[in-house]
């Protein structure tokens, strides 16, 4: 992990202590008041705000189904202050509501098109009808309606939603198109788990943008951004630029979601404090497990319990490492070192941290205690698959060719067709210079291990995107249990929205064995 902003982190703490205001005064001084941003080098800019909380949305009970009716609506959002730029919400002016379901409820949405321009709508994590999936086939068009409904079979965790729409899934979730989905269940309900939304249990919807001189939000279609996918350089938290949240003392859960495009975050708490991972993409891991960082490609989740018992504020950051060969600490070089990417910075190259999220809170509490077991969750047994299936990612040269097994996606071919409730190991391997994250629709996979390695423990339980980095190879397991449709495809692919959009995706059938 780039480590060259840290030591300033450190002085910060030690200077707020030596100042004595570390207990007490901290919260009511303007952040950037004491320090500026040089001193921290830390990427930020502005005043704090408040953290938003997406509204939690439950819909209503109509004939046996939860039924959520939701607007895809053209909306216009500061991303700076006083520069309004023309976003997309979902009844919102950007992002939209934080859906709440229950494990085996029917739920069902009405969702109108409001907007001048084709979308779709992804329920990202669940397994469903190929029909009521939302991929770029459940095109909803301008004036129109799409009313699709499934049982809710996932085990408890932070999901999301969001446009898949072909070619454009990237300017549509940049833009705003994208949410989250907390499903609750029985099995997580009984462990006492801090869950109430918006006081102990957050989601935090992290997405970096592009911001222009006049600061208004930009997409870029520069080279550089269509092959590496759009990295932008301000972080938003659930649309909030350097957000804050105040907390109770305690325990906060925090649902992160990386909503980015394309960059990938390694997550920590300042000072290297510890935080318990309790979730991955699918649910809660079989326990506990402390860790001091955790990285997350654009796609996935996981879910962890900061202790904010002592009543200090703690900041939540990011390193965002150059997404090029070797950023998971491997063996170095890469496209973005080699020179290529000329206009890059070398700060940027060796990556750069970020504050994500500034948690203060108020008075102080016992420490926390979590259960020492969440999950019945078995170690994943390859010997049950009865075959493999091997998936090739490439980039082709200068990103013009992004493809899976030499293919690039088609709207018209079926890559696969899969046998329902058969066991299968699912080997991705990376032929390209930069990671990937490889995304499966309709499944709840297991990660085996990453070149023979084992999964890091944020990988460890239930995960629907996995990283592939550059030249190393993936074995996942995996089965399709219902939901078979000779005709309508689920997608596999990458889930850097850019390369999505250019075509590293397949498509697969779910069949009658
Ligand atoms: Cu989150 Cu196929 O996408
Ligand atoms: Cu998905
Ligand atoms: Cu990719």
């Amino acid at each position: 992990m780039p480590d060259i902003d840290r030591p300033n982190f450190q002085d910060r703490r030690d200077f707020m202590k030596s100042a004595g205001l570390a207990a007490t005064g901290f919260a009511a001084l303007p952040l950037l008041g004491c320090d500026t941003q040089s001193r921290m080098s830390l990427d930020r800019s502005g005043a704090s705000k408040p953290l938003a909380i997406p509204r939690l949305q439950a819909g209503t009970i109509e004939r046996g189904e939860r039924v959520f009716r939701l607007s895809l609506t053209p909306g216009e959002k500061e991303f700076v202050s006083d520069t309004p730029s023309p976003t997309i919400g979902i009844d919102a002016s950007y992002l939209g509501p934080t859906l709440e379901m229950r494990r085996g409820e029917q739920v069902r949405f009405h969702i109108d098109n409001k907007l001048a321009e084709d979308a779709t709508v992804h329920w990202h994590g669940f397994e469903l009808p190929a029909t009521a999936d939302g991929g770029p086939h459940q095109l909803i068009r301008p004036g129109e309606r799409w009313s699709p409904s499934f049982e809710i079979r996932q085990r408890a965790s932070l999901y999301w939603y969001h446009s898949h729409l072909h070619r454009r899934a990237g300017p549509q979730v940049y833009t705003g198109l994208a949410a989250p989905i907390y499903v609750r269940d029985e099995e997580e309900d009984r462990l006492d788990l801090p869950s109430r939304y918006g006081v102990d249990d957050i989601p935090l919807v992290v997405q970096d943008r592009v911001i222009d001189g006049a600061g208004r939000l930009v997409y870029p279609l520069d080279m550089h951004s269509r092959m590496m996918g759009v990295m932008g350089e301000r972080i938003y938290v659930n649309g909030t630029a350097n957000a804050v949240f105040e907390a109770a003392a305690g325990p906060l859960r925090l649902r992160l979601l990386n909503g980015s495009n394309a960059r990938f975050y390694t997550f920590s708490l300042e000072g290297d404090r510890p935080m318990q991972l309790i979730a991955s993409d699918g649910g809660l891991l079989a326990a506990p497990s402390e860790v001091r960082s955790l990285t997350l490609a654009p796609g996935e989740r996981a879910q962890v319990i900061v202790d904010l018992s002592e009543g200090r504020p703690l900041r939540l950051i990011a390193s965002s490492p150059a997404n090029a060969m070797g950023m998971m600490g491997g063996q170095g070089g890469g496209m973005m070192g080699g020179g290529m990417m000329g206009n890059r910075t070398g700060r940027e190259r060796q990556g750069r941290t970020f504050s994500i999220l500034d948690m203060r809170p108020s008075g102080s509490s016992t420490p926390v205690m979590l259960p020492p077991t969440l999950a019945a969750l078995a170690a994943p047994d390859p010997s049950l698959a009865v075959r493999s299936r091997r998936f090739v990612l490439d980039m082709g040269m200068m990103g013009r060719g992004m493809s899976i097994n030499g293919q690039t996606m088609d709207m018209d071919v079926i890559n696969q067709r899969v046998p329902v409730g058969q066991w299968e190991i699912w080997e991705i391997a990376n032929a390209s210079m930069m990671a990937h994250p490889f995304h499966i629709h309709n499944v709840q996979f297991r990660l085996l291990d990453r070149d023979g390695r084992p999964p890091r423990a944020e990988e460890a339980g239930f995960k629907d995107t996995v990283i592939v980095n550059p030249r190393e190879q993936v074995r996942l397991l995996l089965r399709f249990e219902e939901n078979t449709d000779p005709d309508t495809p689920y997608m596999y692919h990458c889930h850097i929205l850019e390369h999505e959009d250019a075509g590293m995706m397949g498509q697969f059938v779910v069949t009658a064995s």
